[in-house]
């Protein structure tokens, strides 16, 4: 591994450590103290950081991590995870296809139960901790409350046998923050392969320390495949393949959360047959048309398709193409680990919110482009992509 040249970057920023961050008034002054209270984050602590075109990763400290972030470089934090996608090419099971869709008036049925009020309530609630900064005691009261919900949703609106085919996990890491996974098991005994629905439940501020609601990015995406999965487990769904649904942690550290979970997958060898991440689904910019943004670089161009089909068939908005470049979100680490994934925003990618987002102003009540009809939108589009991939029981 080698150290880049970000020397001149990094020694710019930290002469003047807080002026990349002005809209917002620090109360910190110039000298930076190396810990905060409420967060396990040391900026002098070194991180192995993978970016666009290098070869090799760099070593940089974690306050670096931060100012690369808030100049607009995106890269994966591979400390923990260096030799993710090293086993794809020993993968065994075929490149999966997919056929076109054939659940019409069953994910009809469902469309129709997803509900506006929910994903309000959920919003208001998610945003309400200062910040979901993965190293940070809110961020964990944060996740701690995801569970809980999941976990009473599921005991509230699934059938009591269904109850019996779902899970709900923690999968630890070396930080505060836990992701959270929840599996419905499928009822055929010879498919092994499973479906992942994805949004990352972590905030942060261009300055970490710094409120972080994180309304749009990404509780958006967090509750609208939550609202997905409460309407499908409603209907008495039970997959015919395997259906997961996962919270992220820590994508705002480099997709820290989802490269953990992934190479979990990796070095187990599960099947992944579709991975579809939610990040971003709440914005319509002022004067621009409601679309769905589906992201065309870095994902895999069958699943990308056919994430278009269905927009097609079962939305009431239509797709635009756009590209958000390298490492953007978490489908980029089942990508890393050979999976096929995809990534679906709230608007082509210049449209969407760059205004808000990484500030104290992510909020549902900054702005009238704050759209829950728009985030429904994507809860139709997981219901979809969770029933036409995943299949439809005959027996529940
Ligand atoms: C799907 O079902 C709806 C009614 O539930 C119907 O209006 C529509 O034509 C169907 N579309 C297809 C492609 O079968
Ligand atoms: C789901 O299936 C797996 C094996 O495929 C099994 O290990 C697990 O216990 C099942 N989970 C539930 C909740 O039934």
């Amino acid at each position: 591994m080698k150290f880049l040249a970000l020397f001149a970057l990094v020694s710019a920023a930290v002469a003047t450590p807080l002026a990349l961050y002005d809209n917002e008034q620090s109360p910190l002054g110039d000298v930076l103290p190396t810990e905060y209270p409420g967060f396990d984050l040391k900026l002098d602590a070194p991180r192995l950081v993978q970016l666009e075109g290098q070869e090799e990763p760099v070593v940089m400290t974690e306050l670096e991590k931060i100012q690369a972030k808030a100049q607009g470089i995106r890269f994966f934090d591979v400390t923990e995870t260096t030799d993710l996608g090293s086993l794809a090419q020993f993968r065994t099971a075929a490149k999966p296809s997919y056929p076109p869709p054939s659940h019409n008036e069953s994910v009809r049925a469902v469309l129709d139960t997803l509900n506006i009020q929910n994903l309000e309530d959920g919003i208001k609630k998610f945003t309400s901790f200062r910040t979901r900064y993965y190293r940070s005691d809110t961020g964990k009261q944060s996740q701690t409350w995801l569970l809980n919900k999941i976990t009473e949703l599921t005991k509230e609106f699934a059938p009591k046998l269904l109850q019996n085919s779902i899970s709900i996990q923690e999968f630890p890491h070396t930080w505060t923050q836990s992701s959270v996974i929840v599996r419905i098991n499928g009822t055929s005994t010879d498919d092994d392969g499973v479906v992942i629905i994805g949004a990352h439940q972590d905030s942060t501020n261009n300055w970490p320390f710094l409120p972080a609601p994180g309304a749009d990015d990404d509780g958006s995406g967090s509750m609208s495949i939550l609202e997905a999965y409460r309407a499908l487990i409603a209907a008495g769904w039970q997959p015919e393949r395997a259906v997961e649904f996962h919270w992220y942690a820590a994508e705002e550290g480099g997709l820290l959360g989802s490269q953990a979970v992934a190479r979990s997958y990796e070095s187990r060898n599960v099947n992944v047959v579709a991975m579809s991440q939610y990040d971003m689904t709440a914005f319509v910019k002022r004067g621009t048309r409601e679309q769905v943004g589906i992201i065309t670089d870095f994902t895999d161009p069958d699943l990308t398709q056919y994430n278009k089909d269905l927009v097609d068939l079962y939305l009431d908005i239509p797709w635009v193409d756009t590209q958000c470049g390298y490492a953007c979100s978490d489908h980029a680490s089942w990508r890393k680990a050979g999976y096929p994934s995809v990534f679906t925003i709230e608007s082509s990618f210049p449209e969407s919110n760059h205004q808000y987002i990484h500030t104290a102003n992510d909020r549902y009540d900054i702005s009238d482009e704050f759209s829950f009809e728009h985030m429904r939108e994507f809860s139709k589009l997981a219901v979809a992509f969770a029933v036409e991939l995943g299949g439809w029981s005959k027996s529940s």
